[in-house]
């Protein structure tokens, strides 16, 4: 059904590329009721008043207003592992007392009141992602920025990673596009990607939905290369991304390396993808691209970048084939025709993926 409507949102990009701006779903409800019945409720005891407009700590979670509260804490839960949540350690862990407070919550108080929320409404709520970032502005003009997401305070063990993407504002819409992954130490798998400007789900964005991607340490791949638009919903609109699976892994190395060998090396090879991007036999020294891409390695981590940007769910809007092949982004059209890499390399995508669904991935911390 949610693929369905998947595909149906990327015909409608295919025909009309420009004019398409989204509607917006109303808030949730009934997630915000059960929300005021009890972690707000909580919070407005026990975190005040450094946490209120004006307080101590430059992080106002714990405001009257339910909705924008709701928008901040929201940030700091991991709907897929609660008791890991960044609000269950550090609202656990009696920093108050440091700042001459007198709260008394432990973690376990926290992560009570978090599954209550969820029990009583949120759960019912917009699937808009196990872990859901903070909000950031939105820019105003027509210059591109890149907003960057820090991710760890969700889910502490993959320190360091971000999510980045580009936004500008264009009559009367926001454009965004280039969503990144940036991993520090651990590899990371991330899935679906929906989006809310002020905290509203933008149920008809949903193409970066497709996403699913396994990255390796140190790397900072695309993950798609549809472009988003959402409209502008007043001044000073915010952007917050949630994510449906966002996890540590270490399941990103190669495994096909037959396919490999016979149907993705000989074109980089034949097309010289090394030029810009390093490496091959000339050991070209490479251009910025080798920042984005680098093919100055080994077999294996050449694989294993290669595969990093691939997607065998959505191959076509992926950017190991978009990129060279329908020169998305300005990127040189090096592959003149599809058949050259489709569906051989759609099929060496989804036959890697197969390998990472192997109980290696199922140990790491899974959907529920
Ligand atoms: C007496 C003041 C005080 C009280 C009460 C207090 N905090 Fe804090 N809190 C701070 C300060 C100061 C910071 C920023 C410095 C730091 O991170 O320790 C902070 C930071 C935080 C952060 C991290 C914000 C971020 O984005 O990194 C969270 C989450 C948080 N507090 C939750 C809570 C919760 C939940 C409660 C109530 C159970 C609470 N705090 C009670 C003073 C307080
Ligand atoms: C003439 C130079 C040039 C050649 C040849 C070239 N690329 Fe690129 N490529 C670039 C540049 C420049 C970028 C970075 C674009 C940016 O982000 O600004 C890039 C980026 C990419 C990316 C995105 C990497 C990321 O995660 O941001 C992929 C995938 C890619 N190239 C694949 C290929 C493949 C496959 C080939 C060979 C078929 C190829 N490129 C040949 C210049 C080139």
């Amino acid at each position: 059904m949610k693929r369905k409507a998947g595909h149906f949102f990327l015909g409608l990009f295919a025909l009309a590329p420009t004019k398409i701006v989204m509607r917006e779903a109303p808030p949730c409800h009934k997630g915000l009721q059960a929300y005021q019945n009890t972690l707000h409720a909580h919070l407005r005891k026990d975190c005040l008043p450094c946490h209120d407009t004006g307080g101590l700590a430059d992080k106002p979670h714990s405001v009257s207003d339910p909705e924008t509260s709701l928008q901040r804490i929201i940030a700091y839960v991991n709907w897929s592992d609660i008791p890991k949540s960044y609000l269950v350690k550090k609202g656990g862990n009696g920093h108050c007392h440091d700042h001459g407070g007198t709260c008394t919550s432990t973690e376990a108080v926290i992560e009570e009141q978090l599954k209550t929320w969820w029990e009583q409404g949120q759960k019912e709520c917009p699937n808009f992602g196990n872990v859901v970032t903070a909000p950031l502005a939105l820019p105003t003009d027509e210059i591109p920025r890149v907003l960057s997401y820090p991710l760890a305070s969700q889910v502490p063990e993959i320190t360091g990673a971000k999510l980045e993407l580009r936004a500008r504002y264009e009559e009367g819409a926001y454009v965004l596009d280039q969503p990144r992954l940036m991993t520090k130490k651990t590899g990371v798998k991330i899935q679906g990607l929906s989006i809310a400007v002020n905290g509203r789900w933008q149920a008809g964005a949903n193409s970066w939905q497709r996403v699913r991607a396994r990255v390796a340490p140190q790397d900072s791949p695309l993950i798609s290369t549809t472009t988003l638009r959402v409209a502008k919903d007043r001044d000073e609109d915010t952007l917050a991304i949630g994510i449906q699976t966002l996890s540590p892994t270490d399941a990103f190395d190669c495994h096909e390396w037959e396919r490999f060998r016979k149907e993705v090396l000989p074109v980089i090879a034949n097309r010289d993808c090394y030029r810009c991007h390093g490496g091959g036999p000339s050991a070209y020294p490479g251009t910025a691209a080798k920042e984005r891409l680098n093919m100055a390695v080994d077999e294996s981590s050449l694989c294993r970048n290669l595969l990093g940007r691939g997607n065998g769910m959505s191959a076509i809007d992926c950017a190991l084939i978009s990129l060279p092949l329908r020169g998305t982004f300005g990127h040189p059209r090096e592959i003149p025709l599809a058949a050259e890499i489709l569906p051989s390399w759609e099929e060496w995508i989804r036959a890697e993926e197969v390998h990472r669904r192997a109980p290696q991935s199922l140990t790491v911390n899974q959907i529920r």
